[in-house]
């Protein structure tokens, strides 16, 4: 039993973790208790791939950051397209955070190409949704013509599930990619340009209207994205936007700094897109944020473009910078709240939240990775103004 009072209590050890029974008073007169958040869009890579993460590095860093249930997506290795891969992987991640004695929560994506569209109905009770990659990215999924991902669409439909979409335009990328040949990453961002999100963004939700099939937009990262679904929304209300940290707070500058480090799909965009994107997310536009922690290798971040892995880590800064934006005045707490749990909950038909995140809101730190085993983290160094100092997932507590 955990109480949470204006009691004056020693709090333990960083990385201690107590039993569930074990009863603890908690002194919260400085801090504020936030629901703990859920993060709807994670890789944390297996099976497959234990040298860029595994479920213990990955969930001690979720916990660390105020996180305690995840989505992850289904690009392992072998990719998650076959009920026996989806049970085989629950098998994995239960043995291992049970091993590890970390109590956490995740829910899994089920991946969709064209050859196992008839396996849905299969595993439709034991996923969060379906995920569809649009344009390649990490791993083999794929679904680049129409007519499979009509079918998808109205699959989804039938069964009621939730089509996750990663919108950019494979098309789009191969001819762009033939005309921009170079070494320099920053042409990573004008291959897979606004125009590249916007095409295959207007597909999914011309069938997403057609069929009535609930879509959750990832990684919405122009300002454009965003005005378009608010305008399909009139039409068909199930279409859900959601924003990375990286595309609210990180844009096409940090190639400067960061060079091939920062590649990441959908790619870092202008500053000024940014800035409008993070004002349409402040203003209560964008339903939710997904870290889409995909963490990689220094050495695979270093690879010369266009070999370089693309993706982040984010589990571990998001909450951080969200706090310290609300700090800076940009946004409100209870946007705060509804984006990293309340409408995750309502779009995915979750029961509320239960676990809870303890928020020193004054404490200052600078940004340093903790958990993850990702060889590069692009807040690294940054000073930051609130932070988690303990997370609660089924009554157990994780010092940060
Ligand atoms: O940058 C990305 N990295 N975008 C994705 O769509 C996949 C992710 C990964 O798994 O590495
Ligand atoms: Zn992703």
């Amino acid at each position: 039993m955990i109480e949470i009072m204006n009691a004056n209590t020693e709090l333990g050890k960083k990385d201690y973790y107590i039993d569930s029974s074990y009863s603890l008073t908690i002194d919260a007169s400085d801090l504020f208790v936030l629901p703990a958040m859920i993060d709807p869009h994670v890789h944390f890579r297996n099976p497959g791939q234990a040298d860029k993460e595994t479920w213990s590095s990955a969930s001690k860093a979720a916990l660390f950051g105020g996180i305690t249930t995840v989505f992850d997506m289904p690009n392992n290795i072998p990719s998650c397209t076959t009920k026996h891969r989806l049970m085989d992987k629950k098998r994995i991640i239960d043995e291992e955070l049970s091993r590890n004695k970390i109590a956490f929560r995740y829910h899994l994506y089920f991946g969709v190409t064209a050859k196992n569209i008839h396996s849905i109905s299969s595993v439709k009770d034991d996923i969060i949704g379906l995920k569809v990659f649009m344009g390649s990215s990490t791993g083999d999924l794929l679904i680049a013509d129409d007519a499979t991902l009509e079918k998808v669409f109205a699959t989804a439909k039938k069964y009621n599930l939730i089509i996750a979409i990663h919108a950019e335009d494979e098309q789009y990328i191969r001819e762009k990619k033939k005309l921009l040949r170079s070494s320099d990453p920053e042409v990573h961002s004008l291959i897979r340009d606004p125009t590249c999100a916007l095409i295959a963004l207007r597909k999914a939700l011309y069938f997403a209207c057609m069929y009535q099939t609930t879509l959750y937009v990832l990684h919405v990262s122009t300002p454009e994205e965003v005005e378009e679904i608010l305008e399909a929304k009139k039409k068909h209300p199930r279409l859900y936007i959601e924003a990375t940290p990286h595309h609210l707070f990180l844009n096409s500058t940090y190639y400067k700094k960061h060079h091939t480090k920062v590649v990441v799909n959908p790619p870092l965009r202008s500053p000024e897109r940014q800035q409008r994107l993070l004002q349409y997310f402040t203003q209560g536009c964008i339903d939710a944020l997904g870290t889409d922690h995909a963490p990689h290798s220094l050495e695979d971040k270093q690879k010369p473009y266009p070999n370089t892995a693309a993706g982040l880590p984010g589990v571990e800064s998001a909450l951080p910078l969200l706090l310290n934006a609300w700090n800076e005045g940009t946004i409100s707490l209870k946007r705060i709240i509804d984006v990293t749990s309340r409408n995750i909950c309502k779009i995915f038909s979750l029961p509320l939240q239960e676990d809870l995140v303890l928020i020193d809101p004054r404490k200052t730190k600078v940004v340093r990775k903790m958990y993850s085993k990702a060889g590069f983290s692009p807040y690294e160094g940054k000073k930051l103004t609130g932070w988690p100092v303990m997370t609660i997932c089924r009554g157990v507590p994780f010092m940060t």
